[in-house]
């Protein structure tokens, strides 16, 4: 007699419902093809500083290799404190916890207060993992889309806040933004931060490209400037962007100290900690690494300035500068399916770019285009673009 399986193998429904991500759909299809320009990924084209690298080497060396705080080594949440007062507001080791990189430090963030059926609300187009996390949570995700404009990204501010209203859990913000380089300005930051204060909603604000920003000052605005400790404020962060260390898998998040003890049990329950070799490397960035930084946002601005410069003279291409991160997230005429067009883009002319719609139906009819690159390689992708373009035409 056979024996019978009577029970699926199958995930939980909020699991399969997840969106799989585009961006990898489109990488697998390039896979094989030595060609391909890749700008798809988000992430700086440099290698890890050799003085942040020898520090994690160092720390192996000595054997360290062990189990940690869940909250993180002493020296690494003191150094970060200090940082965090030295760019935003005065901050203490307590409020800080170290993380396995950004999205485990939003999924840690998410798990701290969002239940099932919570209502959350996201400015988007947005990086797909902030959409997805509180999905796997089981709340329900509300989106206030951007507007494209020649001038830049625009938030409509009223239509935020009527969208934050009672009873919505959290608003999930990503500022500069992943894919549009869209910041918030003060003003709005302010009203967002009163009317969630009134309405007793969190703000878990994702501040992983504060450093790259274009503006008059070296640190984009983070609601840690104009929020105190008692307000319901989660900033979380990164070292892969600032430093060069996406491979690292390093965050933190600023935290109410009240939240504290329960994100410890969390941190237990979920990594236990991070590999303390990769602190010390963190420990090296965060004290030694403001020369890495500054270096990072030079090489950025210029590559930015080249390639929207470039762009809007390609026909029926329209871009507009970022004010932050390092994406150009741009529109192109005609384009109505970007997952196809940038297929296309692949299977014609060799050129990786990240479809719009990977970042929500609002992204649709855009293609982002990582900057952190060589001159000389953004200047052959745009001409690929240009070839593919003139291919379409009839
Ligand atoms: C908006 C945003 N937040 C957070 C992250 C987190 O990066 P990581 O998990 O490498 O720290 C990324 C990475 O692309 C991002 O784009």
């Amino acid at each position: 007699m056979k024996p019978e399986y009577p029970h699926a193998l199958a995930a939980r429904p909020a699991v399969r419902a997840l969106t799989a991500s585009k961006i990898r759909e489109l990488f697998n299809a390039g896979i094989g093809r030595a060609d391909v320009l890749p700008f798809w990924v988000g992430e700086p084209d440099e290698a890890t500083p050799e003085f942040i690298r020898r520090a994690g080497m160092d720390s192996i060396a000595a054997g360290e290799v062990f189990y940690t705080h869940n909250l993180g080594i002493p020296e690494l949440r003191e150094a970060l404190a200090a940082y965090v007062s030295r760019l935003h507001r005065p901050t203490q080791p307590g409020e800080i916890a170290v993380t396995s990189a950004g999205v485990n430090a939003l999924m840690l963030a998410s798990q701290l207060l969002v239940d099932p059926d919570d209502r959350v609300v996201e400015v988007v187009p947005l990086w797909p993992n902030l959409q997805e996390i509180p999905k796997i949570l089981g709340a329900e995700v509300v989106t206030v889309p951007l507007e494209f404009a020649a001038s830049g990204w625009q938030l409509d501010l009223e239509r935020l806040l009527d969208a934050l209203a009672p009873g919505t859990k959290a608003l999930y913000l990503n500022s500069p933004n992943n894919p549009t380089g869209w910041t918030i300005s003060r003003e709005a930051q302010q009203a967002v931060l009163v009317h969630c204060r009134e309405r007793g909603i969190w703000i878990f604000a994702d501040d992983a490209y504060e450093r790259q920003y274009y503006d008059a000052t070296p640190v984009a605005p983070s609601f840690l400037d104009i929020a105190d400790a008692r307000d319901r404020v989660i900033s979380t962060n990164t070292f892969s962007k600032s430093w060069c260390m996406t491979g690292w898998r390093l965050g933190w998040l600023v935290v109410p100290p009240a939240l504290v003890d329960d994100l410890g049990k969390l941190i237990e329950y979920n990594t236990s900690c991070s590999p303390v070799f990769v602190q010390r490397a963190g420990l090296a960035a965060v004290r030694d690494g403001e020369p890495v930084v500054a270096h990072m946002l030079e090489r950025l601005r210029r590559a930015r300035d080249l390639l929207v410069a470039r762009l809007n003279e390609v026909p029926g291409v329209e871009a507009a500068l970022p004010s932050g991160a390092m994406y150009a997230f741009f529109r192109v005429a005609g384009v109505r399916d970007s997952l196809a067009f940038c297929k296309q883009l692949v299977g014609d002319v060799g050129l990786g770019l990240a479809p719009g719609s990977a970042f929500g139906p609002e992204g649709e009819g855009c293609v982002r285009w990582c900057f952190a690159s060589s001159e000389a390689r953004l200047l052959d992708g745009v001409e690929r673009l240009r070839r593919a373009l003139e291919m379409r035409r009839p």
